[in-house]
């Protein structure tokens, strides 16, 4: 994508999940266009810092702070450590997530809590704490939560994850309903069948998932994670800054109609 280089300057970014699979991908287009990232994910700082940096981001553009962002606590020490290191947050990709597949019939009641706390809590959890801190900065900031195109199309075996990722999208057009006339705005951003991460992996692990995908995506092909990287460019430059309350999908056509 075209964006100038500095496309980003000045910005503080929050992200959760950034060192994961697509995380590390959106860290590092976000740094190379100017912007610091302060980001999240449950690794230690050692194991974090080999894929930060073998990566090839910036090294004084990023810092990383370990956090089970599940747990207020940690979620409100995440933000002030941000704070510290780069100043008042202006925007916060609300991005760590996890996916268990298993037929609803058979779904753990264990397993459905710990993936709604993941994918739903903490998603709420940071992104109120960065709302309260926005405000009390008077700063016209940004919230984006990474929802999926299974927000609206069902896909056998990760109902609850469906679930989340939809009540991702409702509480992400309720903080945009509530915050707007302060300037704060909310937006999804819900990628297809990426080539990276948890598609990836149940692509690579499991036969039934690879026979389904390989027909739902109407382009033909998995995901490039830059694709995911490059809306997430575009949501934190200036050019979305009429944007709110809106799901941004980039998915290859897969929302368009069930194909399994
Ligand atoms: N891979 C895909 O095809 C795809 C498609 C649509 C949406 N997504 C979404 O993109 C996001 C990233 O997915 P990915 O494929 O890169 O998966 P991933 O497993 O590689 O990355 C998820 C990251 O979140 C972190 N994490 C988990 N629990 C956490 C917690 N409690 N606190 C902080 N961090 C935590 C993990 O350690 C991991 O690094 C997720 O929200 C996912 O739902 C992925």
């Amino acid at each position: 994508m075209t964006f100038r280089d500095d496309a980003l300057a000045g910005q503080h970014i929050l992200i959760s999940g950034g060192c994961g699979a697509i995380g590390l991908t959106v860290v590092k287009t976000l740094t190379d266009h100017g912007a610091s990232l302060s980001v999240n994910d449950v690794l230690d700082p050692a194991e974090a810092k080999q894929r930060l940096d073998s990566s090839g981001i910036r090294p004084d553009r990023v810092t990383y702070i370990q956090a089970d962002l599940t747990h207020k606590p940690e979620v409100l020490a995440y933000l002030q450590a941000a704070r510290e290191r780069f100043g008042p947050i202006h925007t916060a990709l609300c991005h760590a997530g996890m996916v268990i597949a298993t037929p609803l019939v058979d779904y753990d009641e264990a397993v459905y809590d710990r993936l709604m706390e993941v994918n739903l809590k903490a998603a709420f959890l940071m992104a109120q704490a960065t709302a309260r801190g926005m405000l009390a900065d008077g700063i016209k900031g940004h919230l984006i939560f990474t929802t999926s195109w299974v927000a609206e199309t069902p896909w056998p075996s990760i109902g609850p994850y469906s679930a989340s990722k939809a009540a991702m999208n409702q509480l992400m057009r309720t903080f945009a309903r509530e915050l707007a006339g302060t300037g704060i705005r909310a937006n999804a951003m819900a990628p297809g069948i990426v080539n990276a991460g948890m598609a990836k992996r149940q692509w690579e692990t499991e036969p039934d998932y690879r026979a389904r995908a390989q027909k739902a995506i109407p382009l033909g092909f998995m995901q490039p994670p830059e694709s995911v990287a490059d809306a997430f460019l575009f949501l934190c430059s200036p050019a979305a800054s009429y944007m709110t309350g809106s799901v941004l999908t980039v998915d290859g056509g897969c929302s368009l109609y069930p194909m399994d």
